[in-house]
């Protein structure tokens, strides 16, 4: 019988051995806590994150762009079931995290409460948003929890075609007509700093990332993804011609890097305590959804109840 220290000994030197830990294996308490926090507030980020490009289906301007964006919103949806199905691994229930987003508990990405407010919005989430997400993601494909880790690769090659449609649609419309040059360069005024925020708090007032980066479920820190991401879009947005919302980006010499102006952390917190431009019209949104599904939950209950072998 190991005692609670050697126990986590070999724990650590399995993830430093690159090895997996799957749910029946021995955790520390602590690292199931924040996988299950972690891996919960994704995956309603996930299911919330279809509101606001869903509201755009029925305005797509074609018969492509609208099939491209009514699979791109399906695909979320997929990802939450993964995601809630890898954090029920570690002992939680679908119950108790919907009853956490339902009653206005859970947090979720900030992201996702702001509004859609014109078409170029949708490329510029396809772009900007699923590619500060699909950075994130990439990192946490190497996290040490394996159904954590492998549901992120199917969600980073799904991620990376909903970035490729973004991405066309701002270059096309960049390089459009003055309306659609116009409707985009908006669009990316208003989606610059929410995306920034997206990747947390700096690391000196990020609580968690210690612990996740000691337990290899991060592999960087907040700052740095973002800084990635900074560099590689503002090469890219400028490229083709769209500004950013910042006066003092300045490319840093000496640290290769480009420096952004201070981003605005009390419109974060606000967002993330429930009080965003659309906290309230999420959750309504997501509580009407769930009792409107309520009908088919209890048919397949009673079905499951009549005839456990067919749902077995
Ligand atoms: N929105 C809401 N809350 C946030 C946040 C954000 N953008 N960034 C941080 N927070 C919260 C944290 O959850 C934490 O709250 P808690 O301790 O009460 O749970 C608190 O702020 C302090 O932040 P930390 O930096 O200490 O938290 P983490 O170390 O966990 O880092 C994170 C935050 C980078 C978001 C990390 O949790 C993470 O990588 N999560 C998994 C990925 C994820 O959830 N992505 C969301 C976007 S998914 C998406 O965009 C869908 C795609 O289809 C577009």
């Amino acid at each position: 019988m190991l005692t609670h220290e050697e126990q986590l000994a070999e724990f650590e030197a399995r993830i430093a051995r690159g090895e997996k830990i799957e749910p029946g294996d021995w955790m520390p308490a602590e690292y199931r806590r924040q996988l299950i926090r972690m891996i919960s507030q994704h995956a309603h980020s996930e299911v919330v994150g279809m509101l606001p490009e869903g509201a755009w289906i029925t305005r797509a301007p074609n018969l492509r762009r609208k099939m491209v964006l009514i699979s791109k919103v399906q695909d979320e949806g997929g990802h939450g079931q993964y995601l809630y199905h890898a954090a029920e691994s570690l002992g939680i229930s679908r119950e108790e995290m919907l009853d956490a987003l339902l009653e206005g508990r859970a947090k979720y990405s900030s992201i996702f409460n702001y509004p859609t407010l014109n078409w170029a919005d949708i490329g510029v989430i396809g772009w900007l948003v699923d590619g500060a997400a699909i950075k994130n993601q990439t990192m946490l494909a190497q996290a040490s929890y394996g159904p954590y880790s492998r549901a992120m690769v199917r969600i980073c090659a799904e991620e990376t075609f909903h970035h490729k449609q973004g991405k066309e649609m701002v270059i096309q419309y960049a390089q459009g007509t003055p309306f659609q040059r116009q409707m985009v360069q908006d669009s990316i005024n208003r989606w610059w700093w929410p995306t920034l925020m997206m990747f947390g708090p700096h690391d000196s007032d990020s609580p968690n990332s210690e612990t996740l980066i000691k337990w290899g479920i991060k592999t960087k820190t907040n700052d740095e993804l973002r800084q990635e991401f900074i560099n590689e879009m503002v090469a890219d947005l400028t490229a083709v011609n769209l500004t950013l919302p910042d006066p003092d980006l300045h490319f840093d010499e000496a640290s290769g890097n480009w420096t952004t102006g201070p981003i605005d952390w009390d419109e974060f917190w606000r967002v993330v305590k429930g009080n965003g431009p659309c906290n309230k019209e999420r959750l309504a949104a997501r509580q009407e959804a769930h009792e409107n599904g309520r009908w088919v939950r209890e048919a397949m209950a009673a079905f499951a109840a009549r005839s456990p072998q067919v749902i077995a």
